[in-house]
């Protein structure tokens, strides 16, 4: 007998690269979910769901079961600290990098530095590796806003195409990481319904690879 399946997907810039995978993998939503203001969808499969969440809250979900696997970015991984899951496959979607980045021309900070970013725990792990003190500013979005008003010298933030950082006076700094979405299955599920999970992650792997 087939068991009940969660994906959950993060909404925002990663679900409209998601979906053609999950179609690759004959995974389809019943509905048009950009239309739809429902969080959990039916697909072309009685035991597979759908739940659309943020992209923060994905982790989350398929840690503590809520869902049996999930997409969500190498970025909300990381600040998570995602112990009890598996990540079997790179998606190869939403690709960017984790940077420190100060305004342009802005010089060495003497003393200790001030960082405004919603990666906490990536930032602090950052610097004290380097043994570097900082202080840290949690912010929700719109880092790049903070060197302008004086709140932080530096940000760590997503940079991809630079625009951002550029359209606000900003400069990329430092490489913190590589950046892309991950599909990410929880321990419980892994162990419980590897059979209907496992040929999931090999259909996803080979649609990863046609894109190539
Ligand atoms: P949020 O509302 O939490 O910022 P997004 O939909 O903007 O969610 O981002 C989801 C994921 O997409 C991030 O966790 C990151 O992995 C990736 N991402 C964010 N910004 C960019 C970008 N500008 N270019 C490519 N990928 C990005
Ligand atoms: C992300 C990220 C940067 C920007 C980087 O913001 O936080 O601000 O994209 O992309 P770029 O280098 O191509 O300009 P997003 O648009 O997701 O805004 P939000 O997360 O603050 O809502
Ligand atoms: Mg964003």
């Amino acid at each position: 007998m087939k068991q009940n399946l969660t994906i959950a997907l993060s909404k925002g810039r990663i679900l409209k690269d998601t979906l053609p995978l999950l179609e690759a993998a004959d995974i389809i939503p019943a509905e048009d979910i950009f239309s739809s203001r429902k969080l959990i969808f039916d697909t072309n499969h009685d035991n597979i769901k759908l739940v659309v969440i943020r992209a923060t809250d994905v982790p989350t979900y398929v840690e503590h079961g809520g869902a049996d696997m999930g997409v969500a970015g190498k970025d909300v991984l990381l600040e998570y600290g995602a112990k009890g899951l598996y990540e079997p496959l790179d998606l190869d979607i939403a690709k960017c990098k984790l940077m420190v980045a100060g305004m342009k021309g802005a010089g060495e900070v003497e003393g200790r530095m001030t960082v405004a970013t919603k990666f906490v725990n990536v930032t602090k792990e950052y610097f004290a590796r380097q043994g570097r003190q900082v202080d840290i500013i949690k912010l929700y979005g719109a880092m790049e806003l903070a060197p302008i008003m004086g709140l932080a010298d530096r940000i760590v933030d997503i940079v991809d195409t630079g625009n951002t950082l550029r359209a606000n006076g900003l400069v990329p700094m430092e490489d913190i990481c590589y950046v892309s979405s991950r599909l990410v299955v929880g321990k419980a599920a892994l162990k419980m319904k590897h059979r209907q999970i496992q040929p999931i992650i090999e259909q996803l792997a080979a649609a990863v690879d046609a894109r190539k």
